[in-house]
């Protein structure tokens, strides 16, 4: 079948390789230019582990192209795909703007018989308006319209995509959903489930997958808040209710707060639209605010528990929202840089592939190209995203580079002792054992330790 999509982003070309791998003819076509330019020359605008491999391998098999040509990219198109952004507008309802320009400027060029695909993360009601505007410009012509959500992370995209839970397809006609059940066939022979529904509920699983992960984050950074405070282990916790199947274990780790392009912006949405309509998503809306506010109150613990005055240094470690992406959109680092710089401390930084995204977000950074020369002078070190270069720090090292002693992991990768045994001082979340050794100047932290247990005892 001969696949276009429309917008080159994280989705666009991960859809259009693997849609090219699995057979199918695509051409990526991006309104920006210059990206087209690029990919022409397989220089890829964002990293995506797997991705530039499986992107070779599909234009040498002329399965794959580039295009800044709307008419000679949709003209010969079964499937036009729409994968543009969906940011939130300024009432943190979603701007489907993008979404609605790409209908229109796709609707004079759709052959007879194509079908739109929306891939883009919409609102309820979207699939429908993207019809209303094709069906504008083209009269009597006989337009489809279906929904085909996406659920792919960034950094793991590539398997996410080809060995997914589930497709979701959402169409109102037989031919249309006939149409995407012949796009995703392979995977339908695999065994993969398919929820083949409406378009609108496709867009409403989408924006409730979304919420209800981003509501498991928020819940066990509650709970790690907790047990700091009770004398608890995230960890411990996390095991012993994640093993309940109807839990899982999951996204359970506690953080500095999700960021990234899409927990933000959809959980925005997703209460927007419970407003407009009249039922009101309570729980997203608190989650929003909860999230928010711990991205502050975690940078405020870095100036009180590091004991910083201003002038000093901080060395932030990681970038990215999550690791194995170049991804800083609604990084916590884009909240607790700023926190610290307002307070009159000076920050370097580093990480491993997003450091150009950073630069066009917080200014005033030192970038250094190695943790330890980021933490060279600095009085205390944060740990913002989980690459695996972080998890192999040695800590001797940085208790040598470091002028003061604060380490504030607020991933949680390392055991405290690992840590604190060169006379560091750690802060991690979630974990009360490591505080209280903390404080007590107690290296070992081998076992639970009752007495802090009581009602009260922080
Ligand atoms: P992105 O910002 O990486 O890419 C969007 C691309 O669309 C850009 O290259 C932009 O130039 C292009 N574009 C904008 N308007 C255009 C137009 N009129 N015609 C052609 N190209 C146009 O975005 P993304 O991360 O790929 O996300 C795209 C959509 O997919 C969003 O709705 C997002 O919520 C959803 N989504 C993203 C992910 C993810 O992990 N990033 C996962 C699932 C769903
Ligand atoms: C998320 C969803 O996981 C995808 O299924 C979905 O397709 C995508 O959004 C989307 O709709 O665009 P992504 O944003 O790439 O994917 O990354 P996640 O792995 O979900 O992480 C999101 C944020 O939550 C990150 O900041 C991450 O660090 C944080 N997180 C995640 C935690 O703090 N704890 C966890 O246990 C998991």
């Amino acid at each position: 079948m001969q696949v276009t999509m429309i917008g080159a982003g994280y989705v666009g070309l991960t859809t259009g390789t693997c849609l090219a791998n699995l057979g199918h003819t695509v051409r990526c076509y991006d309104i920006n230019a210059a990206r087209i330019v690029r990919l022409e020359r397989l220089d890829l605008p964002i990293y995506e582990p797997g991705l530039e491999e499986a992107m070779r391998r599909a234009v040498a098999d002329r399965r794959l192209s580039f295009s800044s040509q709307l008419n000679e990219s949709v003209a010969e198109a079964d499937a036009v795909f729409i994968a543009v952004g969906t940011p939130s507008g300024p009432d943190g309802g979603i701007d489907l703007s993008h979404v609605l320009a790409a209908a229109k400027q796709i609707a004079p060029h759709l052959k007879r018989g194509a079908l739109v695909v929306v891939k883009s993360t919409v609102v309820v009601g979207t699939a429908r308006r993207v019809r209303e505007i094709i069906a504008r410009e083209r009269g009597a012509f006989d337009v489809r319209v279906a929904s085909n959500p996406e659920f792919l992370r960034e950094g793991s995209a590539m398997a996410d995509f080809m060995d997914p839970d589930r497709i979701v397809l959402g169409a109102d006609d037989t031919r249309s959903r006939n149409v995407l059940r012949s796009i995703y066939r392979s995977f339908e022979k695999k065994g993969v489930p398919m929820v083949v529904t409406t378009t609108g509920n496709a867009e409403l699983i989408k924006y409730s997958a979304n919420a209800f992960l981003a509501l498991k984050i928020g819940f066990i950074n509650d709970v790690a808040d907790l047990c700091e405070k009770t004398g608890g282990d995230i960890a411990e916790v996390t095991r012993g209710i994640g093993l309940d199947p109807r839990i899982g274990e999951a996204f359970l780790s506690p953080g500095p707060g999700f960021g990234g392009s899409c927990f933000p912006k959809d959980t925005r949405a997703f209460a927007a639209t419970g407003r407009e309509y009249g039922a009101p998503q309570k729980l997203v809306e608190t989650l929003i605010a909860r999230n928010d506010q711990r991205k502050t109150a975690l940078a405020r613990r870095i100036l009180k528990e590091g004991q910083l005055q201003p002038g000093a240094a901080v060395a932030v470690l990681g970038l990215a929202f999550k690791a194995n992406t170049d991804d800083v959109r609604e990084a916590a680092a884009l909240t607790i840089i700023p926190a610290l710089q307002k307070a009159g401390l000076r920050v370097t930084a580093h990480d491993p592939k997003a450091i150009g995204n950073a630069r066009q977000f917080v200014q005033d950074v030192t970038w250094a190209d190695c943790p330890y020369k980021a933490c060279a002078g600095a009085s205390a070190v944060v740990i913002l995203t989980e690459w695996d270069e972080y998890r192999q720090l040695n800590f001797g090292r940085l208790a040598r580079t470091l002028s003061g002693d604060a380490v504030f992991d607020y991933r949680n990768l390392f055991e405290p002792r690992a840590v604190t045994q060169h006379g560091l001082r750690y802060f991690s979340l979630g974990r009360a054992a490591a505080a209280v050794a903390q404080r007590a100047g107690v290296a070992a932290i081998d076992t639970w330790d009752r007495r802090v247990a009581a009602p009260g005892h922080a």
